[in-house]
């Protein structure tokens, strides 16, 4: 029988305490990392708790990334959650593989997978956390029947398939949206989902992003297109929780931060 997600393992706070204690959350997306050289480019991003892996096939998306060999090697040399967003349809039949590659999370597309259902059942089953993402043209409302079986909603800012887009705008009142739709879950279950953005995040779109009601950033080139990660991650955060408290200007947080863009 496949486990329901609460059932299954330990829950996302205790794996990302961050997550928890409600704080934005900035999870680099190795996708912008130099790829001769993962393991020492993820090393560089060991202040963030949780680590995007982006996992493309060719096929869903224009473009192909590393798939689970990779995943596999890294995965000793880093404490981080591994959260695998993937671009990949039919998903369904890597879902065992990547379980065993050793992803704390897979985050599956609504679309391109017809029997959503069924494949966050499968991920919860392997003992992995739950998270669907949904590409810039699909309504949130797709995901009021699955609401129950989620751990994160990851909602794409760009199409997906490419690092280094445009943030689009037009997504903010989607994820305003589904901030509601989280509330109002969790009043009914007493069971939080957590909020996710990818795609074109930096100092001026994280602010953005978290007072529409997101927690979980992932950020790609805006990170590794930076000298000093550690320094830039925290420039995120601090951007995030501006936007979060409403209170400080944006222009504050950049000012603080002469290295950034
Ligand atoms: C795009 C990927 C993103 C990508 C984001 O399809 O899903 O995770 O790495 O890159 P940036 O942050 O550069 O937009
Ligand atoms: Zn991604």
């Amino acid at each position: 029988m496949p486990q329901s997600p609460a059932a299954s393992s330990r829950s996302l706070s205790a794996q990302v305490p961050e997550a928890a204690a409600g704080k934005p959350l900035i999870a680099p997306s190795l996708l912008s990392a130099d790829f001769s050289d993962l393991r020492r480019e993820m090393e560089t991003v060991a202040t963030a708790p949780w680590l995007h892996l982006d996992v493309m096939d060719g096929h869903f998306v224009p473009n192909i990334s590393f798939g689970m060999p990779v995943i596999k090697a890294l995965r000793p040399h880093s404490k981080a959650f591994f959260d695998a967003h993937l671009m990949v349809s039919p998903v369904d039949p890597h879902l065992d593989a990547l379980a065993e590659a050793g992803v704390d999370q897979m985050t599956v597309h609504v679309e391109g997978n017809w029997h959503l259902n069924r494949t966050l059942q499968r991920i919860a089953a392997l003992g992995c956390k739950v998270g669907v993402a949904l590409c810039p043209a699909t309504p949130p409302e797709v995901l009021g029947e699955v609401l129950e079986l989620v751990d994160t909603i990851l909602v794409m800012t760009v199409n997906p398939g490419f690092g280094g887009q445009t943030f689009m705008p037009g997504q903010l009142p989607k994820i305003r949206r589904l901030a509601q739709m989280i509330d109002e879950n969790e009043e009914r279950t007493g069971r939080r989902i957590l909020l996710g953005v990818d795609g074109g995040i930096n100092l001026q779109t994280a602010p953005l992003v978290t007072a529409a009601g997101a927690r979980l950033l992932v950020a790609g080139s805006s990170v590794f297109g930076q000298k000093d990660r550690p320094a830039t991650i925290a420039a995120l955060q601090a951007a995030a929780c501006a936007g979060e408290e409403g209170g400080r200007s944006v222009e504050d947080v950049s000012a603080r931060s002469p290295s950034m863009r």
